[in-house]
């Protein structure tokens, strides 16, 4: 019998607490409380399209920023108010879109959006080109997916305010590299700071296609930045060639040895992080790939490994996993909402206004 929805909602008590492995920000502010604002500062007014755009220093300083936003430090319900951003998605999303709009919305910003291109004049053939000019006429900043590659690129020569790259077709996702990050940093905050002995260095594997994933490829590009304290990245892939001219080129210039294997089970006993995805855009679709190297609660993880995963998720990651602490994907989707705030006070130039002078170096 199929009960109405009124008696089972009656039925729910709501409990918003998270699932996973949901590690403490506190941890990532401990060793260096106060914010750089002259690191920060580098992105006033910048479009945030690579993550070549990072540094260690300005990485880390934007996550303490998230760290304090998440843990409700000082009053931000004011601090974008005066400012719109639009969200303009030309390709379907469900956590970038509705993080971005979240975070602005916490900020005090308001937001008007694009979900569907469908529903805008590139239905009727409009040009990128004139698409900008209205962006900067209707609003302070706007966060663009888009399926092209080429398309931030083309829009940022007709936008007079900054772009937020939320996925250009199979290039790269900086934000998402960010959130991921976030993550990582609160579960193990010692990874970004100082060079830790050998035996405490990460080993990272990567189930995915650096060269033509653009979540996996922004992630890696971060990675690089803590080469200190990661010993090897393995690429699991099914691919002959994961990485790609221009990944290779980064990696090969990087002390970080890096593997590639197609046995991920073998591996399991030694890998800390796993980063999958199963998405690729090939040629001009976008391909899963959620046979070759799955996980579920019977893989053999090491106790405390944590697995990212960008979501949305295929059979490569089963949900038997959700409710241990390998579940570090959660947390990370969760994150983003504040690694968002983080990037937009810092464009903005408004970190100063919110963050008060006993914690800004
Ligand atoms: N991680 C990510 O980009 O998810 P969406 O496609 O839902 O935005």
């Amino acid at each position: 019998m199929i009960r109405p929805a009124a008696q089972v909602a009656s039925e729910q008590t709501f409990n918003n607490e998270q699932i996973g492995n949901c590690p403490d920000p506190a941890g990532l502010i401990a060793h260096s409380p106060k914010i750089r604002l002259d690191v920060l500062e580098r992105l006033r007014g910048q479009s945030i399209l690579s993550s070549a755009q990072f540094d260690k220093p300005l990485l880390c300083e934007l996550l303490k920023l998230a760290a304090y936003l998440q843990l409700k430090k000082f009053p931000v319900a004011h601090a974008l108010e005066d400012r719109i951003m639009a969200a303009a998605f030309f390709e379907p999303s469900t956590r970038t879109r509705l993080s971005f709009e979240s975070a602005m919305l916490h900020l005090g910003g308001k937001t008007i959006s694009v979900s569907d291109a469908k529903t805008t004049g590139v239905a009727k053939g409009e040009s990128l080109r004139d698409i900008g000019q209205m962006f900067n006429s209707y609003a302070d900043v706007v966060a663009v997916r888009h399926t092209e590659q080429s398309a931030v690129q083309e829009l940022c020569e007709y936008l007079r305010i900054p772009l937020l790259n939320g996925g250009n077709g199979s290039d790269e996702h900086p934000s998402q590299a960010i959130a991921d990050w976030y993550a990582l940093l609160k579960w193990r905050p010692e990874i970004a700071f100082g060079k830790l002995p050998e035996k405490f260095r990460l080993n990272i594997g990567i189930i995915g296609t650096p060269g033509n994933m653009r979540t996996v490829k922004s992630f890696l590009m971060l990675a690089l930045l803590f080469h200190d304290n990661i010993d090897h990245i393995t690429i699991f892939s099914e691919m002959a060639d994961p990485l790609g001219e221009e990944i290779r080129e980064m990696t090969n210039a990087n002390p970080i040895s890096i593997n590639f294997s197609q046995d991920l089970k073998q591996s399991l006993e030694y890998l800390d992080v796993i980063y999958m995805n199963a998405i690729a855009f090939l040629g001009d679709g976008y391909r899963f790939f959620g046979d070759a190297f799955t996980l579920n609660s019977s893989s053999k993880l090491k106790d405390d490994t944590v697995i990212l995963h960008p979501l949305a998720r295929g059979d490569e990651l089963d949900i038997s996993l959700d409710n241990t602490q390998h579940n570090l994907y959660f947390n990370q989707a969760d994150g983003a909402v504040w690694v968002r705030q983080a990037l937009l006070l810092t464009v903005f130039g408004s970190v100063p206004k919110v963050v008060p002078d006993e914690l800004i170096a």
